[in-house]
């Protein structure tokens, strides 16, 4: 794959030094979602699925963009105020990149860019994230800075807003902070993360929904409505206790105890109720997988993520009628826990197993939720290895 990239480099941009060359990979969150924007953890892992990104610096600011996946070429110049391309443009994710580097540092460099993924787009695997942190740490070289990675990731957390999404700050830190071999604990405001060996005899395998979740899309205005809601629950909860300047679940927590905060919320409607019941239980849920992992407890990490998926789908309401289902049939085919992955709405669900039994469920899966549904275009792959 490098040499062909380097070929077609070479044949859109003419000859002169090779281009460098970097990746970032993609992501599996294991338990932990529509937490990080409230400041309460999550525990994904990096995927041996990537951006590569090949680029040479140029003089002045123009970057150019190419992609060998087959999206159309794009060009902007690096400012503090890049206006977008159109909702949904693939080079607004190189544009919140450079915003937020000028930002930070004044004027950067730019370069000239092809970019190639396998990252599965729109699968709650975070494809965009990887393709931000790819083109933020090739605009850093090209404009010969530095940063370190976790100052980097909270840059790019905010940086990515850009696009309209208003996202944590997950994606961005696993794919700069991640370890092979581990998940990643990952503490927010300030980002601190702490990666958690696999144990041995452990297993994850990520299975596509074949439902898409388009981040720029209808699924980004759904996830800002439950950033919205959530974030409504809270501060009527806090309003109610009397708690002022409370500005995340991680601080009214801390000031008051979980049980203290789901009594006061039991005088809310269901419909901001439920959301919140989510968020503080979810929450919890990853301190306990954590611990899981690190004393190898395999059902109870596997009982958390269904703990988790019963909560994002009843409580959330962020599951679809495919998911659920592919979920049960990953109970069906062996699986220990199984719950959908990302931010909802489709995508793809995540199975703890172990590794001798992952060729069965993946079996299992084929015969059962595969067979015969129709495949949509664009999903060349369902089935993944979740290798950390
Ligand atoms: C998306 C966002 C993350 C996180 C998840 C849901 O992936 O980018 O910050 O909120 O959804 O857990």
């Amino acid at each position: 794959m490098n040499a062909f990239l380097f070929e077609r480099f070479h044949e859109l941009y003419g000859p002169g030094p090779d281009p460098l060359a970097l990746r970032a990979p993609g992501r599996v969150n294991l338990i932990g979602e529509h937490t990080d924007y409230h400041g309460l953890p999550v525990l994904p892992m990096a995927i041996g699925r990537e951006i590569r990104l090949l680029f040479r610096p140029r003089a002045d600011r123009v970057v150019r963009l190419a992609s060998a996946n087959g999206f159309p070429a794009r060009e902007f110049s690096v400012s503090r105020e890049i206006a977008p391309f159109e909702q949904g443009d693939w080079g607004n994710y190189a544009k919140a990149a450079a915003q937020a580097l000028a930002l930070e540092y004044g004027h950067l460099a730019g370069m000239d860019a092809l970019v190639w993924g396998d990252i599965p787009p729109a699968a709650g695997l975070s494809s965009s994230s990887a393709l931000v942190v790819a083109c933020a740490l090739a605009l850093l070289a090209a404009g010969r800075a530095a940063l370190d990675p976790v100052e980097l990731a909270e840059l790019l957390a905010r940086g990515e807003r850009y696009v309209g999404t208003q996202g944590g700050g997950m994606d961005q830190a696993v794919c700069l902070c991640a370890r092979a071999g581990h998940a990643l604990k990952l503490d927010f405001f300030p980002l601190r993360p702490q990666p958690v060996p696999l144990p041995s005899g452990w297993a994850f395998v990520i299975a596509h929904s074949l439902v898409t979740a388009p981040k720029s899309a209808e699924a980004r205005q759904r996830y800002n409505a439950v950033h919205s809601s959530t974030a409504e629950a809270r501060d009527q909860v806090a309003a109610r206790l009397g708690e002022r300047g409370i500005r995340r679940y991680a601080d009214l927590l801390a000031r008051r105890g979980a049980e203290e905060v789901l009594e006061a919320a039991a005088a809310l409607p269901e419909a901001l109720r439920a959301p919140l019941r989510h968020v503080i239980t979810e929450g919890a849920r990853v301190e306990r997988a954590v611990a899981a992992m690190r004393a190898g407890a395999f059902e109870e990490f596997g009982r958390l993520m269904l703990e988790s998926h019963a909560s994002l789908r009843g409580d959330l309401q962020v599951s679809c009628g495919e998911l659920d289902e592919l979920a049960e049939a990953c109970r069906g085919g062996g699986a220990a826990g199984a719950r959908l992955t990302g931010a909802g709405f489709g995508g793809c669900v995540v199975a703890l197993c172990r590794p001798d039994a992952r060729e069965a469920l993946k079996a299992h899966l084929e015969a059962s939720y595969y067979r015969g549904r129709p495949r949509p275009a664009g999903i060349p792959e369902y089935l993944l290895d979740a290798v950390p």
